[in-house]
């Protein structure tokens, strides 16, 4: 008698990233593995293990490629080369090895948008003359009302200005010495954007997602996926009048042994729409969505474990959520609940709505709470108004009060860890880190300082590098070569030291420790595929954050009474800093606190 045959038609597995933490790695300040002062990918190396033992699921690297670093590498010169500043394509592949051995999934950043200045393109585009194959990569136009050959068009092309400040455009000087051609950058003057309508550009990012692709990277953070594509005409936008006026200014990217101050040139969360303005005409472009089809079936044709994930700063939710229709990208980040702050009412809402978004195209949720260009979260909870969104923190500007800040931190990162779908952690938010809110002018980097003529802080703060181990100098960020390390790229605050990996491994209370056990926890119980309720005693009006995911009952409290712990529930994991010991008899969730409840 034969064997019945055996039903594998049951529901296939959740892909990958349905449900995974991903932790963003920002090269240059994660960990410097020859002592330069600057991170790199041997560095990651070393500490694979350490993220291996946090629990995520899988690493995204923000820009390592061949680039001048006027962003910090989001200006790329070539896309198929690591940039010496991190080590070697050999370094990325073994890299990629050891990351895959230990279970980790690698995400490396596309930069489409815009290129370096210094690729090859653009600077084959300056040599050629306007109407050219070599232009025409790129958004080059006339000025405005200029009359053909009169060589009179002083006035940029449109209004539009740069998303870190400044005109977002500058005239070039023809190769005859002539006044020329005017090109369109919608970040810094060395960022150049590409003309997407260009056959030859679709097809070199093509190329480009394969070339990573074939070494065998699972998936692609699309930096600026709202932005490659602009209204045609490209009109002038009624809000570019809001935007921050600004200067050309921008000094030499910094390199390792300078000393901080001797260089300088944010984007901010630029929002495609506004409610005072009409759309705007260079974000959220119909248009970008045939591409994001296009690289699916690149992807596709790999099989069907490859991403892509979106940057794209775009309301409200059902927008955001065209860009992971099932035939385009399977992620985008869900920057309404970062922008929420530590409020119940607007984290409330921004959940309905993100899951709602995301259920109507059949593609999965991320929780975001901080990143490489937003203040960090352990800092602007503990601003007195804890859901203002600063573009960095200087010396002069309100500080935080950094006890409470971390305690809201680690209470809103349960929550996050706690929703269904896929988390992003960024570099140190798990030693609960604080923003740098002092460091000097001399030692910033970004060029929206620069552009903005210092009316915008920047990012640095938030990229500094990271603090390993307390006793040793630069706090352990050159690990072995520390003794001999040249100071890291940007200088830590004295805060960091407490901060340090090596003050908080196995010291219970301690932020990496609620981290490890919020992890093992999500993963146990499989709450990044699980089935959201809100709770009965979900009451935002109160601060009361209340809900169920499968068995386990979440309740946060961001109200000004302690709320208690319903019957029939006990404490499993707490954001508090009490001992894990005193949980079991907790009938009361703290003020500013997270809890994770198992039924009795
Ligand atoms: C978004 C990136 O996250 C940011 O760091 C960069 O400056 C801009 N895009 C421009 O590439």
């Amino acid at each position: 008698m034969s064997n019945p045959p055996v039903d594998s038609s049951g529901p296939s597995p959740a892909p990958w990233w349905s449900d995974a933490v991903v932790y963003q790695i920002y090269p240059r300040s994660f960990a410097d593995g020859n002592g330069d002062g600057m991170g790199d990918l041997r560095g990651v190396v070393e500490r694979l293990p350490y993220l291996a033992e946090l629990g995520v699921d899988a690493i995204w690297l923000s820009p390592f490629y061949k680039s001048p670093q006027a962003d910090a590498g989001y200006d790329v010169a070539d896309y198929r080369q690591v940039d010496p500043l991190f080590g070697t394509l050999e370094d990325f592949d073994a890299m990629l090895a050891d990351a895959h051995q230990r279970g980790l999934k690698v995400i490396v950043d596309l930069v489409p948008n815009h290129t370096s200045d210094e690729h090859i393109w653009f600077q084959e585009a300056l040599a050629s003359p306007p109407g050219s194959r070599e232009r025409d990569r790129y958004m080059f136009r006339p000025g405005k009302d200029e009359v053909p050959g009169s060589g009179d068009g002083n006035r940029p092309p449109n209004n539009w200005k740069s998303i870190f400040g400044g005109p977002a455009w500058t005239r070039i000087t023809e190769a005859d010495g002539s006044p020329g051609e005017w090109y369109l950058h919608l970040f810094d003057t060395k960022q150049p954007d590409l003309n997407w309508e260009n056959p030859e550009v679709q097809e070199e990012m093509r190329s480009v997602l394969r070339f990573w692709l074939d070494r065998g990277v699972d998936g692609f953070r699309v930096d600026v996926a709202h932005g490659m594509v602009k209204e045609a005409g490209l009109p002038d936008w009624e809000g570019a009048a809001a935007m921050v006026e600004g200067t050309e200014v921008h000094r030499e990217p910094m390199q390792p042994g300078d000393a901080p101050g001797a260089h300088t040139d944010l984007e901010e969360p630029h929002r495609a729409v506004s409610p005072t303005y009409p759309p705007s005409p260079f974000f959220d472009q119909e248009g970008v969505h045939d591409i994001y089809r296009d690289w699916h079936r690149v992807l596709e044709g790999y099989g069907s474990d490859r991403m892509m994930v979106a940057e794209a700063w775009v309301e409200p939710a059902e927008r955001l959520a065209r860009y992971v229709r099932q035939d385009e990208m399977q992620q985008a980040f869900n920057f309404d609940f970062l922008l929420a702050g530590w409020d119940a009412e607007r984290m409330s809402e921004s959940i309905d709505a993100s899951l709602a978004a995301a259920a109507s195209v059949g593609a999965p949720c991320t929780w975001v709470l901080s990143n490489h260009d937003t203040v960090r979260h352990s800092t602007r909870f503990g601003l007195k108004d804890p859901t203002t969104f600063p573009k960095g923190i200087a010396a002069t500007d309100e500080q935080p009060d950094a006890a409470l800040g971390l305690a809201r931190a680690r209470a809103a990162t349960l929550i996050s860890l706690a929703l269904p779908g896929s988390a992003y952690v960024y570099q140190g938010e798990e030693l609960g880190l604080p923003e740098h809110t002092t460091l000097p002018a001399e030692a910033r980097q970004d060029p929206t300082f620069f552009r903005t003529r210092g009316a915008e802080t920047g990012r640095d703060g938030c990229r500094v590098p990271l603090p390993w181990a307390a006793d040793q100098p630069g706090y352990g960020f050159a690990g072995s070569h520390s003794l001999t390390a040249a100071p890291p790229w940007l200088p830590q605050p004295e805060s960091f030291g407490p901060h340090a990996a090596d003050q908080q491994d196995g010291v219970s209370g301690s932020t990496l420790e609620l981290y490890r056990a919020a992890l093992a926890f999500r993963a146990g119980r499989r709450l990044g595929l699980g089935t959201f309720a809100w709770a009965d005693s979900h009451a935002p009006e109160s601060g009361v954050l209340a809900f169920h995911n499968g068995d386990v009952l979440v309740l946060a409290n961001t109200g000004f009474a302690s709320a208690p712990v319903p019957e029939g529930y006990s404490v499993a994991l707490s954001s508090g800093l009490e001992p894990a010991a005193d949980w079991s008899g907790m009938r009361e969730v703290p003020v500013d606190c997270t809890v994770y409840l198992a039924k009795n």
